[in-house]
């Protein structure tokens, strides 16, 4: 076994970690191709393992080179000095990828047949510690079709977790379900495997990014609020288990894997689609930047010049705050909040003041102006029992730690 601690990092999610990578055969392999140079982009090692049918559609010297490792197509491979790569090769992994899957491959592993190597492999793999994933690649018929689908069922209930897959284009001609995920996402399926599921079977709600407060229907105010903090949040959360909600705010930013999003423009827009997710909820996370005024009233068509020199005269009214809002509800209905507090001085003082006047029982202030549109940030917890700082670092490491501190304050409640 590999006894390196694992320490992984957002440019490395999958540093110390060794992947054996299974290949059966299918049109995916190409993709397989790019998902081991990804994996080996994200800091793993890795093992291909290819069955002859793979070897037909992508040579083991390409895996090779990709992954500087020789590639294994035989149990009887003379190299290892046991005869036995079955059980060699998994012995020191974190996990087992067959990518693509075939609906063959699939049916051997429900029937737990060993006649080659790969699916030898998967049978004599210790289960416990090193667990099996795989990324089904077919024809959509294939994917539909009963025996198919008993069979996935059948290897779900045996332990192993099934990636995708994913509908669109297919190799065939033919469009739906049955396409393998692309690379990157097998990547990040699989770094988010490896976290913990602190909010396993939770919900998380989101608000991320700015809001813009329409003047005309070509101009509004809005402000510098990237959304990356709140994405990172929605992705932490995701991979902790949690199902998760995202309120976004006019950002480009993809949405993070297995999360819902919600698009919203104005304050009043986040409000009104945050208040009735907010009570199916358990956790929210207000960290959106919300224009505190908005124009009284948006014209409806473009503000002229007028040639006089005269400045038009905007009116304000404040806008909502939806975290006070959201932390006013009825208990019962009101979900544990988490509110952000971008300062740019006397920071802790200010967000002990926001804890107070918003009624959250958290507050997670940051230095705004420091870390608007960055991908590293430092975060400060205050709650009524103190502050407490966590690290600096880039936005994901600090949402996967205020996560996993949410999940320690949100865990006690439920018992
Ligand atoms: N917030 C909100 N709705 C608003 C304003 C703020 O939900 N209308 C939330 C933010 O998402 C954040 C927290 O309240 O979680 C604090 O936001 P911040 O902008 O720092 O504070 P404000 O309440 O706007 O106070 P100030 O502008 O005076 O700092």
């Amino acid at each position: 076994m590999l006894e390196a601690p694992v320490v992984s990092s957002p440019a490395l999610p999958l540093a110390g970690r060794h992947i054996v990578l299974g290949l059966s055969g299918g049109v995916a392999c190409y993709k397989a191709a790019d998902f081991a140079r990804e994996l080996v982009k994200a800091g793993a090692t890795v093992q291909v393992v290819m069955t002859d049918a793979a070897c037909q559609f992508i040579t083991p010297v390409t895996m090779q080179a990709l992954t500087n490792r020789p590639v294994f197509t035989s149990q009887w491979d003379a190299r290892e000095s046991n005869h036995m790569p079955h059980i060699n090769l998994t012995r020191g992994a974190h996990a087992v990828v067959v990518a693509p899957a075939s609906a063959d491959f699939i049916a051997k592993l429900a029937q737990g047949r060993a006649d080659e190597l790969l699916s030898l492999m998967c049978l004599a793999r210790p289960r416990e510690t090193v667990p099996l994933l795989v990324a089904p690649a077919m024809n959509r018929e294939m994917w539909a079709h009963p025996a198919t689908q008993r069979n996935v069922a059948q290897v779900k209930a045996d332990g192993a977790t099934v990636l995708g897959p994913a509908a669109g284009d297919q190799a065939c001609g033919e469009i739906g379900d049955g396409r393998m995920l692309e690379a990157h996402e097998l990547r990040d399926e699989l770094t988010a495997f490896f976290q913990p599921k602190v909010l396993a079977g939770r919900s998380v709600l989101v608000t991320a990014g700015p809001t813009f407060e329409a003047i005309d229907p070509v101009r509004g105010i809005t402000n510098h609020s990237s959304g990356k903090m709140g994405f990172a949040i929605a992705r932490a959360a995701a991979e902790a288990g949690a199902q998760v909600t995202l309120v976004a705010g006019p950002v480009h930013l993809a949405t993070p894997r297995g999360v819902r999003r919600i698009d919203v423009m104005s304050a009043e827009q986040m409000l009104a689609a945050v208040l009735p997710e907010a009570k199916r909820h358990e956790v929210f996370v207000a960290t959106a930047a919300v224009a505190d005024w908005r124009p009284a009233s948006a014209a409806t068509q473009k503000i002229k010049k007028d040639g006089s020199g005269q400045v038009p005269m905007l009116a304000f009214v404040e806008n909502p705050d939806i975290l006070a809002t959201v932390a006013r509800l009825p208990a019962g209905e009101r979900p544990f909040c988490v509110g952000f507090a971008a300062e740019s001085h006397d920071i802790v003082r200010h967000a002990r003041e926001k804890l107070a006047r918003k009624g959250v029982p958290l507050i997670v202030a940051n230095n705004g102006p420091a870390t608007f549109g960055r991908d590293d940030n430092a975060l400060v917890l205050v709650d009524a029992a103190g502050e407490r700082e966590l690290p600096p670092g880039d936005k994901l490491s600090l949402a996967r730690a205020l996560v996993a501190e949410v999940a320690l304050r949100v865990l006690p409640q439920r018992a």
